[in-house]
């Protein structure tokens, strides 16, 4: 309470309201995607199985997996036009800034033939999100680097078509690593739900007030850009670059300014704000890493060896152990990425692309069920009533 101002404490924001998609024991370090854990999906299924089972609440059978999957291959492409909107930003345009101005264009081309209320319509925005990411995030990337942009190919997986939208030309073809995909693949599982975060969170606010899913999803990249979020694999990255030398003391170093309140220097990729114990993707995310640098014969990367020194040096140091900070999913993603080729100003865009599922699987169920618009209440601090002085 303040003065005059009372704070309401029972006001919850109705959009943020309860939801079946995504369970989180931040103690346990339990992660359940529709009660299934995230370490079991990671090594049985795939994304677009996980797509399914997230929206749709039950893991698709043979028949639906196929006619889901081939839905998607009919909306990977973009409107031809959507492509002259990439030409509007300047070469070195971060991919972030592309993505969040196209994926909010889309609205411009579907907003007029979509009625939210509608299961039907609702379930092809869906799809068309699903589906065009990759293409968008890809898009992004050529774009930056002054390459032609390259067209789907359905004849591949969802991770195979991404990296060969990303490196393949005109001049030279791309054929995908299947370890690489794999990886890949598994980088869009780890990232596609997680509750409601901060990004995800956004989405539904903003669908509350019966925004298009287009600008919903829109809002959440510009929510999920933040360093603090979504960035941190980016800064996982830029972290190991400024730690540079992997001796020993130089790494001890490094930890110790992570621990000086006064020291800017903050080990990224560390610490949740549920996790208080390990961050299940993180695990999974160490064992793609490892098996990813194995296919390269770079076990020996110098980034990666600072990496696990970092983590061993954290869990054992009662800094981060009285704090509970464990690496999360994003501390070991970033290594991958690079390894795969993938340029350190795209990682956000993959984890965007990985989540969108996450935040159209809520915006789904918020709407299709009864909510209000969401009106977080505020604690005033500001002046009590004054009257303006008299001239
Ligand atoms: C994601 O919400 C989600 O689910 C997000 C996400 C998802 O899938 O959507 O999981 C994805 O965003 C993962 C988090 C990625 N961010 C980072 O890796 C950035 C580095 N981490 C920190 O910024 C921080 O840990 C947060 C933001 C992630 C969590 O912050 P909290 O829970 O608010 O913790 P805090 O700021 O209250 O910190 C508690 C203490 C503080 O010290 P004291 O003031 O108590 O002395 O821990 C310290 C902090 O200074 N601390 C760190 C630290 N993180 C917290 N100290 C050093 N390095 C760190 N990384």
């Amino acid at each position: 309470a303040h003065g005059l101002f009372t704070y309401d404490p029972g006001f919850v924001s109705t959009a943020s309201c309860d939801s079946k998609i995504t369970y989180i024991d931040g103690g346990k370090g339990v992660l359940l995607h529709r009660g299934y854990p995230i370490e079991q999906l990671a090594e049985n299924s795939d994304y677009l199985e996980l797509c399914y089972l997230l929206l749709n609440g039950e893991l698709p059978d043979a028949a639906e997996s196929e006619r889901f999957e081939s839905t998607i291959r009919r909306h990977t492409m973009v409107h031809e036009q959507l492509t002259q909107f990439y030409k509007g930003f300047r070469r070195d345009a971060h991919p972030m800034a592309i993505l969040c101005g196209v994926v909010g264009a889309l609205s411009a081309f579907y907003h007029d033939s979509l009625d939210i209320n509608d299961p039907h319509d609702r379930e092809v925005s869906a799809y068309r999100l699903i589906a065009k990411m990759p293409t968008m995030a890809a898009m992004s990337y050529k774009y930056s680097v002054g390459q032609p942009f390259m067209y789907p190919r359905n004849d591949m997986s969802y991770a195979e078509n991404f990296l060969y939208m990303m490196f393949a030309t005109p001049c030279e073809d791309y054929k995908p690593n299947p370890v690489l995909a794999k990886a890949m693949d598994r980088i869009f599982m780890l990232h596609a739900d997680h509750e409601q975060n901060a990004s995800t969170s956004t989405v539904r606010l903003a669908g509350s007030t019966g925004a298009n899913p287009f600008a919903c999803i829109a809002a959440g990249i510009a929510a999920l850009w933040g360093p603090s979020h979504g960035g941190a694999n980016e800064a996982v990255l830029n972290m190991l670059d400024e730690i540079g030398d992997d001796s020993e003391e130089n790494i001890q170093r490094f930890i110790q300014r992570a621990k000086d309140k006064d020291d800017p220097f903050k080990l990224m990729g560390f610490g949740h704000r549920v996790y208080r114990n390990f961050d299940p993707r993180a695990k999974v995310m160490k064992k793609t890493c490892d098996e990813v640098l194995k296919e390269l014969n770079r076990s020996d990367d110098p980034q990666l060896h600072i990496a696990k020194r970092l983590e061993e040096i954290a869990l054992e140091d009662e800094y981060f152990i009285e704090r509970k900070l464990y690496p999360n999913v994003d501390f070991y993603s970033g290594i991958i990425l690079k390894a795969i080729g993938i340029p350190t100003n795209m990682f956000t865009v993959i984890f965007a692309m990985s989540r969108t599922i996450g935040w159209i699987s809520h915006w789904n169920e918020m709407i299709s069920g009864e909510y209000k618009i969401g009106r977080p209440r505020q604690l005033y601090q500001g002046h009590e009533t004054r009257d303006y002085p008299k001239k």
